[in-house]
């Protein structure tokens, strides 16, 4: 039986294996492996990619996080706002830094924080929101600095999801005061390893940010604040520049594969596509649309009987997660729970051939008409 999976990443790899394969050569010989040229050249390149002036590499996305909240300064029961439906790490990230998550309910058409909840959840100890740009599709900036501003909060974009997305031809990452990226393997931007970074326009920020992701150094043997080890590798760097150039082309391979499942999907009453803003550009980490959930389990058999690997991002609300437990007591969050139960995500990876896309449409259309 064909098999199509959830994520091709070999498929991106296979484009630039060899230029690739011949900067790690170079690597390997020279014995540069953290930091150095090419890890610098992969931060302006990305900056630029982004439109903005300033980037830091850090070990993951979720360092990303942690390194920004302390940048900016949280001290322990400070809140930060936070979406209730987004990967956990967006949460836990305020905890780790030492603030408390305050979990916020989603808009039901787009999953995005919604800015009216938002502003419902500001209190004295309010001192930032994170927005969650997610599966790729942006939130409503706009509204949400609208907010931030009226009570003088900072706003961090967790970007994770997001690279290459944008609003009114502007790149997320540049409407807060710093964004924070993955490049875990599966993201649109992804490397062969863990890796991460935040981008802002104050270079101050991401002075900071390089400090505390260096042992809090200044320079070599002076250290001024307690830092920790979140570096990005050259070699992952090397990596990520090939990559970035790929970026453009294989978001709009994602962007057709999304617009064909929506010609098809919008025919049927047991689907909601998610909305997106008219001026937004979608990045399409994963293209996801809600089902009725008495039919979910039923859709994600008959698509595995046809080879064709669906996921579900997320199946808890973070409300619901035992590692919250702490901050999920009097949340009240209804469009998150609906989410958990009712999203699927459908294989939308670049290179995928129009075999294989006519194939899950095929499926799609059999499903809709005939099963339910
Ligand atoms: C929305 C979001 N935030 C944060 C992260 C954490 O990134 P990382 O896995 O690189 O630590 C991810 C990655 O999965 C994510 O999707």
């Amino acid at each position: 039986m064909r098999k199509i999976p959830l994520f091709a990443i070999d498929r991106s790899v296979k484009q630039i294996e060899d230029a690739v394969l011949t900067e790690w050569g170079e690597l390997l010989r020279r014995g540069r492996f953290i930091g150095g040229k090419a890890v610098e050249t992969f931060e302006e390149e990305f900056a630029n990619y982004i439109g903005i002036s300033d980037c830091v590499c850090v070990g993951n996305g979720t360092d990303a996080l942690i390194l920004t909240l302390r940048a900016l300064g949280i001290k322990p029961g400070d809140e930060v706002i936070v979406p209730d439906f987004t990967f956990i790490a967006t949460a836990t990230a305020v905890v780790l830094a030492g603030g408390i998550p305050v979990l916020s309910d989603v808009e039901s058409s787009s999953l995005n924080l919604s800015p009216s909840v938002l502003e419902a959840h500001i209190s004295d100890k309010t001192v930032g929101v994170i927005v969650v740009h997610l599966y790729g599709n942006p939130a409503n900036m706009k509204e949400i600095n609208r907010v931030a501003k009226k009570y003088g909060l900072f706003v961090i974009e967790d970007a994770a999801q997001a690279h290459g997305a944008a609003l009114d031809n502007i790149k997320v990452g540049n409407f807060s005061d710093a964004a924070t990226w993955s490049f875990y393997p599966t993201k649109n931007l992804g490397a062969s390893g863990d890796g991460g970074a935040v981008t802002s326009n104050d270079s101050e920020l991401i002075s900071k940010v390089r400090s505390l992701a260096n042992h809090g150094r200044k320079t070599h043997f002076f250290h001024e604040v307690i830092g920790c080890n979140s570096r990005l590798d050259a070699l992952e760097a090397a990596f990520l520049r090939k990559h970035l150039k790929l970026l453009d082309k294989e978001n709009s391979m994602r962007r057709s594969i999304a617009e064909k499942y929506e010609k098809v999907l919008k025919n049927y009453e047991k689907v909601n596509l998610l909305e997106k803003l008219p001026s937004s550009t979608h990045a399409f980490h994963l293209f996801t649309f809600k089902i009725d959930p008495l039919f979910r389990d039923r859709f994600k058999n008959y698509m595995a009987s046809k080879g064709i690997e669906v996921g579900i991002y997320y199946p808890l609300p973070l409300h619901k997660q035992r590692a919250l437990k702490e901050f999920s007591q009097k949340v009240y969050a209804p469009n998150s729970s609906e989410a958990a139960r009712s999203v699927v995500s459908l294989p939308v990876f670049p290179y995928m051939t129009i075999d294989e896309l006519d194939y899950i449409v095929n499926a799609l259309e059999h499903f809709f008409s005939n099963e339910v």
